[in-house]
């Protein structure tokens, strides 16, 4: 048996920086509100005709990843990519990135468990590498969200919220299993589906030819829905559990913790799991305010920024949780 170790991270958002003041001029909402209730400040979005697309970026954090983690294309055994934006609705991203990075012909899996997708994408990685079976894997989340929201006041509940970018991981095998990922913990509860969700274009929804024939100009499940105080209050519950979960199976306390790195879902909840388990500031990150809910990236955009800063040193114990759509959650506790 071998460990699974993260040896390079990277990270990429679009260079557009859209404030809450700037969403203020399109839908009726304001500074005040979307901090008070998000701790969001700013967020990027990309730009027509700026290049980006949920491929590329990932891509372009991956290269940054594999770079520190001093591995080239030809180490690289296997892709994970986590999104719930793909450029095309088939086939996922990860053959792009194949494409993209011109990697051998080697197996590309896409994830779809939103906000928790890195948290699966690593556990899935973990195993392949725990077995033996890969040496290295590349893991990414990586979002577009402008391009599918809903810019207007009725809108405003989710779409102030989410923002574009991409982090990346490599994931490499490690002889000491003591070190690197000592244990993933998931979760799913598809009795919430609808509460975060986004109906169409699935097969669920209507006949693709109906669609096409009259266009359904309100048809608002095209845009994401989310009942946002019931998966708020279902955040803060199962992201306790779920981090308690991951510490008791490693024989470890909430003071072990040296940093938390929390999905960016809204600085609200990271502020309550932090007072809940008494944490320092020192021992949580946060940049939501920099950068909205990017969903599957929010974790390997805040891991890679944490790291760049020396907040995420070797020896310490490195705990992931996230929560989302699905409902799914998930932790996953390292030591670095
Ligand atoms: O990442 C996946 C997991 N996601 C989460 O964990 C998100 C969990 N939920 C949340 O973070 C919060 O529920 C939100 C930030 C989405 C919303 O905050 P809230 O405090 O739950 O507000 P609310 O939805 O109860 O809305 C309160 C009021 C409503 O007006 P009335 O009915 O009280 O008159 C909304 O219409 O705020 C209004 N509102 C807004 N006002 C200004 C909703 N969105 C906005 C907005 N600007 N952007």
């Amino acid at each position: 048996m071998y460990n699974s170790k993260i040896t390079g991270l990277g990270y990429y958002v679009p260079e557009h920086v859209v404030t809450n003041d700037d969403l203020s001029k399109i839908m009726d909402t304001s500074d005040e509100w979307i901090t008070e209730r998000t701790g969001i400040k700013e967020r990027r979005h990309v730009k027509e005709g700026d290049g980006n697309t949920t491929t590329s970026m990932g891509v372009k954090a991956a290269k940054i990843a594999m770079e520190r983690a001093g591995v080239g294309t030809k180490d690289i055994d296997f892709v994970i990519f986590a999104t719930l934006s793909p450029d095309y609705y088939f086939p996922g991203p990860g053959v792009l990135v194949q494409k993209e990075l011109g990697l051998d012909t080697v197996g590309a899996l896409d994830v779809r468990n939103q906000c928790s997708g890195f948290v699966y994408a690593v556990s899935v990685a973990d195993q392949f590498i725990k077995t033996g079976m890969y040496r290295n894997v590349l893991v990414i989340g990586s979002e577009l969200h402008s391009k599918g929201l809903d810019m207007t006041t009725r809108g405003r509940g989710v779409s102030v919220i989410f923002g574009d970018g991409a982090g990346a991981a490599i994931l490499s095998r490690e002889d000491d299993t003591s070190k690197g990922i000592l244990s993933t913990h998931l979760h799913s509860e598809g009795e919430h589906a609808e509460e975060l969700s986004l109906i169409a274009p699935g097969m669920g929804k209507r006949w693709v030819n109906d669609i096409l024939k009259d266009n359904h100009p309100d048809d608002i499940s095209y845009y994401p829905y989310m009942n946002g105080q019931f998966v708020f209050k279902n955040a803060v519950v199962r992201f306790s559990e779920v981090i308690m979960e991951g510490l008791q199976a490693n024989n470890l306390s909430p003071a072990d913790i040296d940093m938390l790195i929390p999905h960016q879902a809204n600085l609200r909840i990271s502020q309550f799991i932090q007072q809940k388990f008494k944490l320092s500031d020192d021992q949580v990150y946060n940049n939501i305010m920099r950068y909205g809910n990017t969903t599957a990236a929010s974790i390997p955009i805040a891991l890679t920024e944490a790291w760049e800063e020396g907040r995420v040193k070797e020896g310490d114990t490195v705990v992931l949780a996230a929560f989302g759509s699905g409902f799914t959650w998930g932790s996953t506790i390292i030591r670095w």
